[in-house]
């Protein structure tokens, strides 16, 4: 499963098809299932223990396997638990929508449970997705088994060659993706992927091409292979496939390697910590008019929030203060300077009949 903070597209949910390709390959005796190498993830809604066999061996069933080649953890983010039945793929979203639920899983409890995998054959090897440094250094202290791989979004306008030199030194083979950079995101119309120029258009690149007598695509996945990584390159095209295979029978020289160096921007489209969790909200208060709803999110403060009582009418004040703490524990202080509507309009904390967008969540495109 490709999942990251985009939302689901062909990436997603495609394991049936995809197995029934491997089936087909597999009884039309072009291939064995030993000649494959077949990854898939685990996405976040199921880090909990007790569910990461369950939906391993779901994604077994779906892709018409027994067990996975490699298996990682997709994102170092647990979210509350989606019951396949109800929606899969299960998207960032608890609602589907826009509500984000942090589970209660630590990577630890989750890594635990993949090595459960490998014990019990559904996983060859296991490994590890957009985690950070530090991550990595806390996995290996508990890990009985060293994850296989981490991949990381990898491409000359986000570098990371401190990561990658950790990851190496800790025995981890680093596997990159998007190695074509923003081609993979633009489709999301991100503001920082549109702004930069495509690295397949780059003057550094189709330079290098020109040169070695290469696609641009082949400069950026040789200048990947050259520092050791692993690429893993889509395409719907047979020519680009056979061209994106031919990555490490040729070299790019240590001119053309410094050259691609200066193009790092340290610019990251996949980026897990845009998906905010949903700010706590207490209860709603409705007002006895039923017109006004306070959406407390907005007001996190105890101050904020007596301050907003405040200034409500008496008739509008909520029904059950007591219920709030922050209602009930401060003494009630008059505000000055303004009305409830040019309150409203500072703070943006009352929408009429409904939360504040403020409160909603905001998944960035990709
Ligand atoms: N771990 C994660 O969080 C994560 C996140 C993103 C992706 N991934 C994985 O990374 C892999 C790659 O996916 P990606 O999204 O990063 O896309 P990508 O492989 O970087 O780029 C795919 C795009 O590049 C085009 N392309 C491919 N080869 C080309 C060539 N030789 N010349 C010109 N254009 C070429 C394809 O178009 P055509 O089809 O028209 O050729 C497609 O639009 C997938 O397996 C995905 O699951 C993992």
């Amino acid at each position: 499963m490709h999942a990251d903070p985009r939302p689901p597209g062909p990436d997603y949910g495609n394991e049936v098809e995809c197995g029934q390709g491997v089936a087909r390959a597999i009884k039309d005796g072009l291939v064995k299932r030993e000649d494959l190498f077949i990854v898939s993830k685990l996405w976040n809604t199921f880090h909990d223990a007790e569910r990461v066999e369950p939906i391993t061996r779901k994604q077994l069933q779906d892709w018409g396997i027994d067990y996975f080649d490699l298996y990682l953890i997709h994102f170092p983010v647990s979210l509350e638990y989606v019951d396949p039945s109800v929606r899969y793929p299960p998207t960032w979203h608890y609602d589907g929508d826009k509500e984000i639920r942090p589970g209660k899983a630590t990577i630890q409890e989750t890594w635990t449970a993949l090595e459960g995998l490998v014990g019990a054959g559904l996983a060859r090897s296991i490994g590890i997705s957009n985690f950070q440094g530090q991550l990595v250094y806390d996995l290996l202290r508990y890990a009985k088994i060293k994850p296989a791989t981490l991949q990381i979004e990898h491409h000359p306008y986000l570098q990371q060659p401190e990561l990658i030199r950790l990851a190496q030194t800790e025995g981890i083979t680093v596997t990159a993706y998007s190695s074509f950079g923003p081609a993979s995101f633009a489709e999301f119309k991100m503001a920082h992927a549109e702004a930069l120029t495509p690295l397949l258009d780059h003057d550094v690149i189709t330079g290098l091409a020109a040169k070695h007598g290469k696609e641009p695509a082949q400069i950026l996945l040789r200048w990947a292979t050259q520092r050791g990584l692993a690429v893993i390159p889509k395409t719907t095209s047979a020519k680009r496939m056979a061209d994106n295979l031919d990555v490490v029978s040729w070299n790019l020289d240590q001119g053309d390697l410094d050259a691609i160096a200066k193009l790092d921007q340290k610019t990251r489209f996949n980026q897990p910590s845009n998906v905010r969790a949903s700010p706590w909200q207490p209860p709603r208060y409705r007002s006895r008019t039923g017109k006004l709803t306070l959406a407390p999110a907005v007001l996190p403060h105890r101050a904020a929030l007596d301050l907003w009582l405040n200034t409500l009418p008496k008739q509008a004040r909520p029904r059950a203060p007591a219920a709030c703490p922050a209602a009930s524990s401060q003494p009630r202080r008059k505000i000055r300077g303004g009305s409830l509507a040019q309150f409203v309009r500072r703070t943006g904390g009352v929408g009429k009949g409904g939360a504040h967008p403020n409160s909603h969540t905001y998944v960035p495109p990709r």
